[in-house]
């Protein structure tokens, strides 16, 4: 039998392979359960008592010589593999291309942070909407022009059935469903029969905010407005209220920022004016508050709603609405060291 093992140790110390199939061969013929080493291992039963010590020794190195061998001409090969030749495997890699958050995703989370951190709660709504939830619930009446055929998208009439042509329709789903407290904020897409250009697109996105609960009041709103304006464009913005009309808000206003462009001088930005429109809000109608089922001698309460392109311009300054949506891979890269 040692003549066996070192037969075997000299033919298996000469090995050569040329791939990785032929290596796989080696550790059949040697290592596996029929292979030579193991055949000797069933041998060893017949070794005598006395011999068994040294003969275990040696079956013990064949085995493991095998097994180095075999392992390293497997690592040759890998090393060595010919389809690498010509590759310079010392080359820096090129630079992996990482995406980036759309500046609208950027800005719409960072508006419902700030809610968020007012106790507001996401509320969402669907895209595809009846009459009742878009205008009638919010106090729109039937000869309103927003309900005309050249700003909204109709899908199908009497039943109307549209696309939303604000996330107020939101507000009249949740209130329908819930008593107050009611504190949310609702994102979402919203569209407008309008000829695309620089300044207007048939789809952009919305944010509005919602609070009812026992004497909620304007300081409320303009507390929270405040607040708003201070935290997404810097401590040191003011804003201003001008008296305006929606048909779900009185008294309703509109919310000026000062211009962080000439810092409240007038620019060509801001028209001279040293201020920046942003959004729409007001004291919810009380005729909302009951068409929608809340009592509104119990309960007031305010909304406000704003365009996230149109902060977002404000933030970031794109001239282009329609940037926004042609995904342009050098516009989206812009942005980013924007996000949080
Ligand atoms: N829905 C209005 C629009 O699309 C925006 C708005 C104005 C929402 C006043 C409000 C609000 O909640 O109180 O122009």
């Amino acid at each position: 039998m040692i003549e066996k093992i070192n037969a075997l140790k000299a033919e298996i110390e000469k090995l050569e392979a040329k791939s990785v199939a032929d290596v796989e061969a080696l550790r059949v013929k040697y290592l596996s359960k029929k292979g030579e080493v193991s055949a000797l291992f069933n041998d060893f039963r017949n070794v005598a008592p006395d011999q068994k010590r040294a003969m275990g020794q040696a079956l013990n190195e064949l085995k493991n010589l095998a097994t180095d061998r075999i392992n390293a001409l497997r690592d040759q090969l890998a090393t060595s593999d010919s389809s690498l030749d010509g590759i310079d495997l010392t080359r820096t890699p090129s630079a992996i291309r990482l995406g980036s958050r759309h500046p609208l995703s950027i800005v719409r989370e960072e508006i419902i942070s700030i809610f968020r951190r007012l106790g507001f709660t996401i509320a969402e709504g669907p895209e595809i909407e009846d009459d009742w939830h878009v205008f009638s619930s919010l106090n729109f009446a039937a000869d309103h022009p927003a309900r005309d055929m050249q700003d909204t998208f109709f899908i199908q009439r009497s039943p109307d059935v549209l696309l939303r042509t604000h996330t107020s329709s939101v507000q009249s789903r949740v209130m329908e469903t819930s008593q107050p407290p009611i504190r949310i904020i609702c994102p979402g897409r919203v569209y407008r029969n309008e000829a695309i250009s620089a300044r207007a697109h048939c789809f952009f996105h919305q944010v509005e905010a919602l609070y009812v609960d026992k004497n909620v009041s304007f300081a409320d709103l303009r507390q929270t407005l405040l607040y708003f304006a201070r935290e997404m464009f810097g401590p040191e913005t003011k804003i201003r209220l001008r008296p305006s009309y929606f048909p779900f808000t009185e008294p309703s206003a509109e919310m000026d920022i000062s211009c962080d462009l000439c810092g409240g001088e007038g620019c060509s930005f801001c028209k001279g004016t040293g201020w920046v429109e942003i959004l729409g809000c007001g004291m919810v109608d009380p005729n909302v508050l009951e068409s929608c089922g809340i009592d509104s001698k119990e309960y007031t309460g305010f909304a406000l709603g704003m365009g996230v392109e149109r902060i977002t311009n404000l933030k970031y300054r794109v001239k282009d609405l329609r940037m926004f949506s042609e995904n342009d891979v050098r516009f989206l890269e812009e942005f980013q060291g924007a996000q949080k």
